[in-house]
């Protein structure tokens, strides 16, 4: 069994409160950083905070948290300990002014480049429209937000879906790993929408199924 139930990497404005809503659900959180041994970090996570590399051997699951300009990098680096591992993506791949998606020479997804980056490994978009500050928000009680998660495993996809539902949020199947391109679109939309004009907190997604 592994020690804990979960990883987060990166202990940021985001993956710091994802963790905190994940062990407010209960579960137990690994965090990556960089400045592991900071008293900053250590206050925060406690004796949970490691290396990246600790935080992705201590689970099964892991979330990537960091900037989109080091997320290629930073999984090209941690391949060797990410294998056999799910990855949830949580990061948006915009430029540096926030006006655009970054999507590269190919046109791809920012998660396509961390699938590709990452090696073998199941990646799942995930989390990646969900805004930091209304993480904190009541963990228990009819869910909210929702999460939208794509990725090609059927399998890795229900598990970060379950990951979402346990923390409280409404898990939304997106369908595969190409489609990531459109809630990264999707998230630049609601970051546009609600830090820009001032408009609303996030967006919702809503399947018209025809009826009625
Ligand atoms: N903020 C939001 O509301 C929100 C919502 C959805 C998705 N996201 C996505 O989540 C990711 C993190 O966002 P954030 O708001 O948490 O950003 P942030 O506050 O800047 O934190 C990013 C963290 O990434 C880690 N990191 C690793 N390598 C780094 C490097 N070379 N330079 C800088 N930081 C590095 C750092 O943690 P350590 O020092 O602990 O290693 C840093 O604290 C981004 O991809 C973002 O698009 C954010």
């Amino acid at each position: 069994m592994s020690a804990y139930d979960v990883s987060v990497l990166g202990a940021g404005k985001f993956g710091s409160a994802l963790a905190g809503r994940m062990r407010r659900a209960g579960l137990r959180v690994a965090v990556g950083s960089r400045r592991h041994d900071t008293p900053q970090v250590r206050a925060v996570h406690g004796g949970d905070v490691m290396p990246y590399e600790d935080a992705c051997r201590a689970s099964g699951l892991v979330v990537l948290a960091v900037p989109w300009r080091v997320a290629v990098e930073t999984t090209a680096r941690l391949r060797p300990v990410l294998a056999g591992r799910v990855l949830a993506d949580a990061t948006n791949p915009v430029t540096a002014d926030w006006s655009r998606l970054d999507v590269g020479e190919g046109g791809l997804s920012g998660a396509e480049r961390i699938a590709a980056a990452a090696g073998g490994v199941e990646v799942v978009k995930a989390f990646n429209g969900l805004k930091a500050e209304l993480i904190d928000g009541p963990v228990h009680g009819p869910p909210v937000r929702q999460v939208w998660c794509c990725g090609d495993s059927d399998e890795a996809r229900a598990r970060v879906m379950t990951l979402a539902a346990r923390c409280g949020f409404l898990p939304v199947d997106c369908g595969r790993l190409e489609n990531a391109l459109c809630l990264e679109a999707a998230a630049l939309l609601w970051v546009k929408l609600a830090y820009w004009e001032g408009r609303g907190e996030g967006l919702r997604l809503v399947l018209d199924t025809g009826a009625g």
